[in-house]
């Protein structure tokens, strides 16, 4: 593989414990894939309209383009609340990209609410 990121390592049994809606895996050539939010259609987003939920009531990220409402995370975040409110409606791509394993990658998933509309 040519890839270069390190990818964690599943067995065939952790995989197949994500065998339902909530968290949906699959495995392709020896590769596993999330792809829990992947049947549905996601509404597209401003960056003004995200940039609206920066409050604690409604509060709204941007990971490369898509959308996530992290309200109901926001306080069981491990790295803390004050990190993302500080990205609140912003585009937070690079701190999360630098600063998350590849566990948190799947977590954000099942938060994700659309993407970006890009003109
Ligand atoms: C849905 C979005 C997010 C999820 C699911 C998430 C999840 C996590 C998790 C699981 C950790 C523990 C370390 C790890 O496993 O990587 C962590 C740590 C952290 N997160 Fe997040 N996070 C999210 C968004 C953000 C955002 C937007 C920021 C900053 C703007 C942020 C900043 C941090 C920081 C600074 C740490 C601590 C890193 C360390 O202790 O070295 N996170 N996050």
């Amino acid at each position: 593989m040519s890839d270069h990121k390190k990818y964690k390592e599943y067995t065939v049994d952790e995989v197949l414990k994500h065998n339902t809606k909530k968290s949906l895996w699959i495995i392709i050539r020896d590769e596993v894939f999330d792809v829990t939010n992947d049947h549905k259609k996601y509404k597209e987003y401003t960056v003004d309209e995200v940039l609206k939920h920066n409050t604690k009531k409604s509060l709204w990220i941007i990971i490369r383009d898509e959308v996530f409402d992290v309200t109901k995370f926001v306080d069981s975040h491990p790295g803390g609340c004050d990190p993302i409110m500080n990205f609140a409606g912003k585009d937070s791509t690079t701190v999360f990209v630098g600063n998350h394993s590849d566990d948190a990658e799947h977590m954000k998933n099942q938060f994700k609410i659309g993407v970006i509309k890009r003109t």
